[in-house]
């Protein structure tokens, strides 16, 4: 992936973060609203991941300390910079020296709030400054290029970029357009930087007014186009619910294309990292939620909620499931209607066909737990296990009030509230003894009609 600069390919990439993003109208930091479920700083990072950067800095503002949080969450390496006012991408930019000092290679430049950038475009922007040129700025054909930066181009040579509030009539009929995307190399860019002014309509220090500065010094400035669609920025909710839908649109054709069946694609969601395996299918209405692997062959009935679970081969799960966190289902498998599960090694074979909560617990190989069946893994203090072996047989609604274990081969008798370990192979009856009384609800039926007669006639 790695292009070869004059530097060797040596990347330093530097995420713009510290907007407030105003319009987004929000407590949160705009680059922490999520998009397929991680924050859209994430997915920036991500793509530019794939040079592999020696150093990676985080330009952070608003918010400085969840943004560097989730930052380093991603990359634990990232060099947090702050930017305490915000006076312009290149000032912004410039808080990263400090970060790079020392460093000799390339520094590429992106903005933590455009999540669709893939890698492939920035092995392009690499290949370019292989190529020789000294500066490159990602554009792209803006199908309504109103306030973005415009490229002003002579020939393949980028000679400035203007900003549409400074822009004459004429520049601002030009349609190709600035990503925010710079590369260079990191001397030069920081050299070029400190000659940037904010003599301009909006008093800002521009980022891209290093490439008319380059163009001066006659250096090779070069533009390197995208697709539009990977350069959508996101400014406020509406726009975040078109970004989700176009990452929906891309999750759901790429799980069908990589073998899974989606019946009614429209409304299966994705997370950005969900994967399914082949010939895997999925009913209509399920939430997938970060952290899900759904192994090949299996089925995920209609209206299922997954979070942070690996469903083996084979197995099915739903309608109507809900898995949350920690659960790992093995292969062949049934997960039934309305059973919820959260912390559990569910093994192969094993089957929760309706109604149930597993919590907090092992179930061994070719289990049943029957419908109803509760596992009470809280005290209202903490939370505790239950260890079901193979083959065990949990009849309908029992209560298992953990700590607690279930030896293989056990049967749990129905309404049992079992407090107590059941041994291998035992039986477990935990309810009150059921007594019959020959003919006693006849005469009850005699008592009460007699009862509503005597009522009906005051
Ligand atoms: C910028 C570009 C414009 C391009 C457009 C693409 C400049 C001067 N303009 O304009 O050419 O067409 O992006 O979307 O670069 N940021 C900071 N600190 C600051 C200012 C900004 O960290 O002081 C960050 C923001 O959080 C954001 C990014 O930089 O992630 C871009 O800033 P924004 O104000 O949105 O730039 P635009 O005006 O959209
Ligand atoms: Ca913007």
């Amino acid at each position: 992936m790695n292009g070869k600069s004059p530097n060797g390919g040596k990347w330093a990439v530097i995420v713009l973060a510290a907007g407030k993003g105003t319009r987004m109208r929000s407590a949160r930091p705009k680059v922490l609203h999520e998009i397929g479920g991680a924050p859209m700083l994430h997915h920036a990072m991500r793509a530019a991941m794939a040079l592999e950067p020696a150093r990676l800095a985080v330009v952070v503002g608003h918010g400085g300390e969840a943004v560097a949080a989730s930052a380093r969450a991603l990359a634990p390496d990232a060099l947090v910079c702050e930017q305490a006012e915000q006076r312009g991408t290149g000032h912004a930019v410039r808080m990263a020296e400090g970060a790079l000092e020392g460093f000799e290679g390339d520094a590429i430049v992106v903005f933590g709030d455009t999540p669709f950038l893939s890698a492939e475009t920035f092995a392009r922007v690499a290949a370019a400054r292989a190529g020789g040129a000294d500066v490159v700025a990602l554009g792209f054909e803006a199908a309504e290029p109103g306030k973005y930066g415009r490229l002003i181009l002579s020939g393949d040579r980028l000679e400035r970029i203007v900003e549409a509030k400074d822009a004459t009539e004429a520049e601002l009929a030009v349609t190709t357009c600035n990503s925010g995307v710079i590369a260079a190399d990191s001397a030069t860019l920081f050299r070029l930087l400190g000659r940037v002014t904010d003599d301009n309509a909006q008093g800002e220090y521009y980022l891209t007014d290093v490439i008319g500065l380059a163009r001066g010094e006659g250096l090779d400035c070069r533009a390197v186009l995208c697709d539009e669609a990977e350069t959508l920025g996101i400014n406020d909710r509406v726009q975040l619910s078109e970004a989700e839908a176009i990452f929906q649109a891309r999750a759901r054709r790429a799980a069908m294309l990589g073998g899974a069946t989606l019946t009614d694609p429209a409304t299966t969601h994705f997370s950005f990292d969900t994967r399914l395996g082949q010939d895997v299918t999925v009913g209509p209405g399920t939430v997938f939620g970060p952290g899900v692997e759904v192994a090949d062959g299996a089925r995920i009935e209609a209206y299922c909620h997954l979070t942070q679970c690996r469903i083996g081969a084979g197995s099915v799960v739903g309608p109507f499931a809900r898995l949350r966190g920690g659960v790992e289902i093995g292969a062949n498998c049934r997960i039934g209607n309305f059973v919820e599960m959260k912390n559990v090694a569910f093994g192969d074979g094993a089957k929760a066909s309706h109604l149930s909560y597993v919590g907090d617990a092992g179930v061994g190989k070719g289990a049943n737990i029957g419908a109803g069946t509760i596992t009470c893994n809280y005290d209202g203090f903490l939370k505790h296990r239950t260890e079901i072996g193979a083959g065990a047989f949990i009849g309908s609604n029992s209560a298992l009030v953990a700590p607690l274990s279930i030896g293989p081969g056990a049967y749990v008798g129905s309404g049992s509230v079992v407090t107590q370990d059941v041994p291998e192979d035992a039986l477990a009856i935990a309810r009150g003894r059921q007594a019959n009384k020959p003919g006693l609800a006849a005469r009850l039926r005699e008592k009460l009609a007699e009862a509503k007669r005597k009522m009906t006639m005051n």
